[in-house]
Parts: structure tokens; C-alpha cells; sequence
């Protein structure tokens, strides 16, 4: 049954709430366990529901699971090469179980990832990648066939755009290639950094992390390791965080990655948001008061992320004054928008750029997610916007990152309940 929450707008948000461990960091860390062996416990995964399909594509490629509150339980060897086609077409990110299958088995079959809503999301940066590295890869019946028989060797790489997924996948194969890899134009997020990091206590020969030109020398074998702990989420911190400065009476965010948020923290600052504070890994934010229009550009990290896009939309929408947001990463990431003109927002829309107008305040009405981060952002309006909202498709979109947000804005004294539709 689909399930919805319903929100009944305009209570202040007052507590503690704890960032938990990021959900893009953990696929690929655990999609990268793959390459070693032995018995590795990963801490501080949320169990959202992106985790529990990695989880049972793993399962299926040969290994043991336990997807725990706060950790992911890995063990065994992986005794196939390939993964269906039911659990891949659930989420992209699975596709970056190609890398590692490639480096370990010298073979690997992948669906082809299908569509997604907020753009076509294409691999040929991932495939160019393997190519370089030696493999022949071939796409027929909807599948992705890798193949590097004799094994990978590395070679120059350049990507056309810092796609992190790309970043990722061929990090995670050319580990065990043969010589020097070097990806130019790699992926700065932090993300791809957590990866890099975990690779190397694996025994991994990684330098340039965090730069866009990252450099790795192939070991014959990887060894294996008890212990990662994987990074705090910066979307969902930033989305506590767009809330908090919008509806907060007074709000602590713990566990927060300050660095990783710089880019919202300047355009808070630019907004004339003065009222958080930023301490270690934690921000407090104290009372409310009007801001103006905003200019955003996402972009590749360390610009403004894409994933914080429609979240920052709303805190535009209350705007005094008018915004431009600019969406320069996904062709298609503005399903939000007619959500949010439902709740009386004033937003237009040309090509890749929205210009929202400030309006006074956002009036509830039932709006449907289309996306995670869209949804997450129409959660937010509903707390904002005066009388009740519905935001629908929870079950199919929100929850493949937020394990019960509701329960996390209830704490802060939202009034926010889930429901299952008929
Ligand atoms: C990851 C994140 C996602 C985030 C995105 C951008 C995970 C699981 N997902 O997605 O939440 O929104 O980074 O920060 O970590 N592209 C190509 N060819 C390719 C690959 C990508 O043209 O082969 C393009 C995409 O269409 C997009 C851009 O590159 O326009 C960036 O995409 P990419 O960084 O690869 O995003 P993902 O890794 O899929």
C-alpha cells in the first residue's frame, strides 16, 4: 500500500538531532567489499531502503549480509559475477558494482541502469573508463557485459564531466589492475574521498583524493579489514539544517561534517541568515527571521550540490524577494516545482534555470515526491506552509534515504504522522 505523511504545518522545531552515516558513501563502500575478504563491519549505515537493495544484490553475488541499525555486517567470498536485473533496476547506484566484479572476477554482467526521473543519467564516462583500463565491454539485451580476461591495466583516464559515480567505478577496478592509473577530471566529493579512504586501509595505493586528478597504483590483491566507519550525511544534515534556519525555535544538528556544507553555509550567509552558529560537528540554530532572494548554481563538489537543489527551492520560496537556481548537473531535476506551485509558491521555469518570486507564505495542499531529494524538500515545505499538507509517495522515494524522517522531524516537535493509502 502507498503510504504519505501528513503534515500539519507552522510548528517550530525545537531539540537535538544527530546526523547519520552517509547513504552515497555506503553503497559504494559496500558494493567495494567486494574486493577483499573476511569479515568487515561497517559503521554507521543507515539502514534506508538503497542500503537493504545493495544488501540483497550482495546476498546475491555469493555474500553474507546483516544490514544491523547503525551497520552493515559483510562476510564471505563472492562467488558470481553478475546481478539481477529485479534489484538494479532499483537503484542506480548498483552499477557500481561493475568496477570492483570487473577487478575481481576478470568479468562482470550488470543491467543496464534504466531511467531515472531526474535526468537520462548515461554511463558512457563509467564504460570509457573500463575501456581504457583494457576491457571489452559490449551492450546487448539490456545488459553490460565487462570482460578483461587477462586482467585490467591501467592507463590515462580522462573523464568529460567529474561524474562521482564514474569517479568511483573505476577507482574501484583499477586497485587490482596493472600499474598506474590516473583519472583526470575525477570527482572531488566527499563521497568519493570515503571510498578512497576505505580502499586504502584495504592496503589500496590511492593519492590525489579530493583533487581532480587522482592517481592509483594496482596491488596484485587487497587484504581484508574489520572496521570502516563511514562519513555523516551532508544532504540530509543540509536539509535539517535549510528547515531549521526557516521553522527552528532552537535546533542542535550533531554529527555534522562542517567542511563538506561550506557552500550552503555561504549561501545562507549571502541570504542574510545569521542565525546559526557553527561549532565541532555540530551547528545550532536559534529563532527565525526574514531573509532575501538567493543566486544558486549546483555544481560538482565543492559548488553547491544538486542533491540540496529543491531543499534551498523552498527556503527561496519564503524569500524576500526573488531567486535564480540553476540546475547544472541534472537535466531534468525541477519535478518539485509544480509540487510546490500547488502550495502556492511562484516559480517559473526556463530550460535549466528557475526563477522563483518570494511569496509570504506557502499554504498547504496534497503534493506528490518524484524523487528522494524532491520529496525530502516537500516534507520541508510542508512544515513551513500554513494548514496541512500530504506529501504522497513516501514508501517509493523518501525512505530510500531517510529510514523515518518523520519520527526525526517529530522529535524536533513537528506535527507529522505516515499513512497508508487504500
Ligand atoms: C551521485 C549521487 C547523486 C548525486 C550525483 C551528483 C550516489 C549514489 N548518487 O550520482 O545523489 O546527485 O552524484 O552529485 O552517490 N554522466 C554522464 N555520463 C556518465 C555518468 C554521468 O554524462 O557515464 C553525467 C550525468 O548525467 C550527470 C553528471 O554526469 O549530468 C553527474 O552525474 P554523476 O556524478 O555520475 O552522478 P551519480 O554518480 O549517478
Amino acid at each position: 500500500m502507498p503510504e504519505s505523511f501528513i503534515i500539519e504545518g507552522g510548528h517550530r522545531l525545537k531539540g537535538e538531532i544527530a546526523v547519520f552515516g552517509s547513504k552515497n558513501s555506503s553503497l559504494p563502500i559496500m558494493a567495494a567489499s567486494i574486493l577483499t575478504g573476511g569479515k568487515l563491519i561497517i559503521d554507521n549505515v543507515p539502514p534506508v531502503k538503497d542500503i537493504i537493495t545493495m544488501a540483497e544484490i550482495l546476498r546475491y553475488i555469493g555474500l553474507e549480509v546483516n544490514v544491523g541499525e547503525n551497520q552493515v555486517i559483510i562476510k564471505g567470498e563472492p562467488k558470481s559475477f553478475e546481478a539481477p536485473y529485479e534489484l538494479v533496476s532499483k537503484m542506480r547506484a548498483s552499477f557500481e558494482l561493475l568496477g570492483p566484479l570487473l577487478a575481481r572476477f576478470g568479468e562482470a554482467k550488470i543491467p543496464y541502469p534504466g531511467g531515472c526521473r531526474i535526468g537520462l543519467r548515461p554511463i558512457d564516462l563509467h564504460v570509457k573508463g573500463f575501456e581504457s583500463l583494457g576491457a571489452e565491454i559490449n551492450i546487448e539485451k539490456g545488459f553490460v557485459y565487462a570482460r578483461a580476461k587477462k586482467g585490467l591495466k591501467g592507463n590515462k583516464i580522462y573523464l568529460d564531466k567529474p561524474s562521482v559515480g564514474a569517479t568511483r567505478n573505476i577507482m574501484m577496478a583499477s586497485v587490482l589492475a596493472k600499474g598506474e592509473t590516473i583519472i583526470e577530471n575525477a570527482a572531488c566529493e566527499p563521497e568519493v574521498v570515503d571510498l578512497g579512504n576505505f580502499l586504502k586501509t584495504l592496503g589500496a595505493e590511492i593519492e590525489g583524493l579530493g583533487t581532480s586528478v587522482i592517481y592509483i597504483t594496482g596491488k596484485n590483491e587487497l587484504k581484508s579489514i574489520d572496521y570502516y566507519k563511514v562519513i555523516p550525511d551532508r544532504i540530509a544534515a543540509g536539509s535539517y539544517i535549510i528547515a531549521s534556519v526557516m521553522i527552528g525555535k532552537e535546533v542542535l544538528i550533531k554529527n555534522v561534517e562542517l567542511d563538506h556544507l561550506q557552500s550552503l553555509f555561504m549561501k545562507l550567509k549571502e541570504a542574510g541568515v545569521d542565525n546559526f552558529q557553527l561549532k565541532e560537528k555540530e551547528v545550532l540554530i536559534r529563532g527565525v527571521k526574514g531573509w532575501k532572494g538567493l543566486e544558486i548554481n549546483t555544481m560538482p563538489y565543492p559548488g553547491f550540490p544538486t542533491d540540496l537543489q529543491p531543499q534551498i527551492m523552498v527556503f527561496a520560496c519564503l524569500a524576500q524577494g526573488s531567486s535564480v537556481i540553476i540546475e547544472n548537473i541534472f537535466e531534468n531535476r525541477f519535478s518539485h516545482v509544480g509540487e510546490l506551485l500547488r502550495l502556492g509558491a511562484k516559480i517559473s521555469i526556463e530550460g535549466r534555470t528557475a526563477m522563483v518570486q518570494g511569496v509570504p507564505k506557502l499554504v498547504g495542499a496534497p503534493v506528490e515526491a518524484t524523487d528522494l531529494r524532491a520529496g525530502v524538500a516537500l516534507v520541508i515545505a510542508g512544515l513551513v506552509a500554513e494548514g496541512e499538507t500530504e506529501v504522497m509517495g513516501v514508501d517509493e522515494h523518501i525512505d530510500r534515504g531517510h529510514v523515518n524522517l518523520e519520527k526525526e522531524f517529530s522529535d524536533l516537535g513537528a506535527k507529522i504522522k505516515r499513512v497508508k493509502k487504500a
